[in-house]
């Protein structure tokens, strides 16, 4: 999906002391598991609407439709967007970081062995970090029809649609699919994890579904996009940096491979938005206050393995403990768009345009102060840890 304004750096996506080679073509098998819908809080999905509610702003939609005709029309996607995708010929595939099944038997074992040996320094905290993001990942087929039903003038309207747009929806689609498969095989081979669990994990989110940006406008599609790209970025960056710290420079090649996509995708969706601001500051104004008010609601929220009725949160506080993603992480990104669109900057906006400029501009201190108050709460509270499924029910701390 935070001020991060350089990317970091990931030394690890461009060398890896591991063999690069083969492939293994065995999938993991999808697991049927039983209804989900009890098992998806009940608080959080109704804060989560309620959220959804008051965050809700108008969108113009014979305005952005026509917005994104042009860009599509005069060759603007064409130039500035769908260069960003990497040609398949070029793209790293899963096959190319993992044992190969097409090696020798011998050379095969060894190189599981070489991984689960790595795989064995990690931490559980960290894997916990390390299964929530592949499930999230993994509700991709949910985040591509989210895209192409919110970004109404931008969507593909026939599946296979030749506009620029379309095009780039399904190539950001088919590099996506490549991060939950990558991580998913890595978690089966290194025998850390019950892949049961983890896979019911993913059943279980792809029935949950994901709330809907309300409008369904591109504007805040590509602000929603921007913001999910630099925190699965940031997310899968420091994942990388703490595996190299557990000496598992295999698990930080893949993470930064990972990456180094979602920091390309984040370029995109940023590009989009400023190339919106400069055509319709005030609307774009209100549309990014009204996503952060909503505050940018993570994909993977309505995650369940069938036991933790909260099991998001939970997460979500061991990725904070981590040091995976945290709330200085999305204070961060907020105060980062917030100067890389020049927000601070605009003018000529009705007045519902400069209050939504105050909202935004205010934000990042009022996140910082927040942030602050719950480390000072945190660090009085006592330590607390709970089972998590996904690690044969070993206990995790919160904090
Ligand atoms: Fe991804
Ligand atoms: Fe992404």
């Amino acid at each position: 999906m935070p001020a991060l304004t350089t990317v970091l750096p990931l030394p690890w996506a461009s060398s890896s002391p591991l063999p690069v080679k083969l492939c293994f073509s065995m999938r993991s098998q999808k697991l049927s598991a039983s209804s989900s819908a009890h098992l998806i809080g009940r608080a959080s999905r109704a804060l989560a609407l309620a959220a959804t509610a008051t965050g809700t702003a108008s969108c113009d939609e014979q305005q952005t439709v026509q917005l994104m005709r042009h860009l599509d029309e005069d060759g603007w996607v064409e130039d500035q967007i769908l260069p960003l995708l990497t040609p398949v010929e070029a793209a790293w595939q899963p096959a190319d970081l993992l044992p190969s099944f097409a090696a020798p038997v011998a050379e095969q074992r060894s190189q599981v062995a070489e991984l689960q040996a790595r795989a064995a320094g990690v931490p559980d905290e960290l894997l916990v970090c390390l299964v929530g993001n592949m499930v999230t990942e993994e509700g991709l087929p949910t985040y591509m029809t989210m895209a192409n039903r919110v970004a109404r003038g931008a969507s593909d309207d026939s599946g296979c649609d030749g506009r620029g747009w379309a095009r780039w929806l399904r190539g950001w689609t088919a590099e996506e699919n490549r991060h939950g498969d990558l991580l998913n095989r890595y978690l089966y081979l290194c025998g850390r994890v019950d892949m049961r669990q983890v896979e019911k994990t993913v059943h279980h989110l792809l029935r949950g579904g994901m709330r809907m940006l309300e409008p369904s406008c591109p504007y805040h599609a590509f602000i929603y996009s921007s913001f999910q790209e630099r925190a699965t970025f940031v997310s899968h960056a420091h994942t990388a940096r703490l595996a190299v710290r557990h000496g598992d420079a295999c698990l930080a090649k893949l993470c930064g491979v990972i990456a180094a996509d979602e920091k390309r995708h984040e370029t995109a969706y940023t590009r989009a938005v400023s190339r919106c601001f400069e055509a319709d500051p005030d609307g774009v104004v209100r549309a990014l206050a009204a996503v952060m008010r909503t505050k940018v609601a993570m994909p993977g929220e309505f995650m369940a393995d069938g036991r933790d009725e909260n099991l998001f949160g939970h997460f979500s506080a061991v990725a904070q403990r981590a040091g995976v993603y945290s709330a200085k992480d999305y204070g961060d990104m907020v105060e980062h768009f917030v100067r890389r669109w020049g927000v601070a900057e605009l003018e000529g906006l009705t007045d519902d345009g400069r209050r939504a400029q105050d909202y935004v501009c205010g934000l990042p201190r009022k996140i910082r102060r927040i942030e602050e108050l719950a480390h000072d709460r945190a660090a009085q509270k006592e330590a607390q840890s709970v089972s998590f499924s996904w690690v044969f029910d070993r206990p995790v701390r919160l904090h």
